[in-house]
């Protein structure tokens, strides 16, 4: 397991390089940010970090299992409640984080609620030659020298796109093909298995 920490490093830093860029792009100024399953906290750090990101900002974290040692201020959670008012936060993000939840509808209702902008979703999707394969090897190696848990459960952005209207999302941007992962990985494993959108809360009367 620390062999595949240690290979997995370089492979995570050029995924906050290019995640944090995306997201921070969406950002304005004074806005207050809720990272949903921030795991250690790199993605928020690497969003604070990073020089296009609006001068005024926060971005704090939640986490279903805490690792003790997170980047930004984080929040244990159970899961399914975020102990936030309606509409607290301007924008949420889901970095890699429905995937792992056995009851995704329940937190992504939840995330919905607490967000007054944007959610932000990074997720993988079957798309390609053995993608399921492929989305299952990144997936495991990724997360199994965390001790995260890994359903293998990634629907299409057909099955996504289809939630969001559900959840009375709309789509601000979607990016079926990222660069995500260093030259040779990135043909493996980025690409159309990344899949990432921007979701608008649209206000129901
Ligand atoms: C693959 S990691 C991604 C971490 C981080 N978002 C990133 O992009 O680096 C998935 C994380 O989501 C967390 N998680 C899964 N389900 C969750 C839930 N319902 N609420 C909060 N965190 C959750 C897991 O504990 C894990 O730390």
């Amino acid at each position: 397991m620390r062999l595949l920490k240690y290979l997995h490093q370089p492979v995570y830093a050029k995924r906050l390089e290019v995640l944090s860029g995306m997201i921070a792009s969406h950002l304005r100024e004074g806005d207050g940010v809720l990272d949903v399953g921030c795991g250690s906290g790199q993605l928020g750090r690497a969003i604070l970090d990073h020089p296009s990101r609006p001068s005024k900002l926060t971005v704090e974290g939640c986490e279903k299992f805490r690792r003790g040692d997170e980047l930004i201020p984080t929040l244990q959670i159970d899961g399914h409640s975020i102990p936030a008012a309606d509409g607290e936060f301007d924008v949420t993000i889901l970095a890699d984080v429905v995937h792992h939840e056995e009851k995704p509808d329940l937190l992504l209702k939840e995330v919905v609620r607490v967000t007054r902008r944007f959610v932000i979703l990074k997720d993988h999707v079957p798309e390609g030659f053995l993608a399921f394969q492929r989305i299952c090897f990144i997936d495991w190696a990724a997360n199994s020298p965390y001790g995260v848990k890994c359903l293998y459960r990634y629907p299409s952005a057909a099955e996504w796109r289809r939630k969001f209207t559900s959840l009375g999302l709309e789509v601000v941007e979607e990016i079926t093909s990222i660069d995500l992962y260093p030259p040779v990985l990135n043909v493996l494993f980025g690409k159309r298995l990344q899949y990432f959108s921007v979701l608008e809360k649209i206000n129901q009367a």
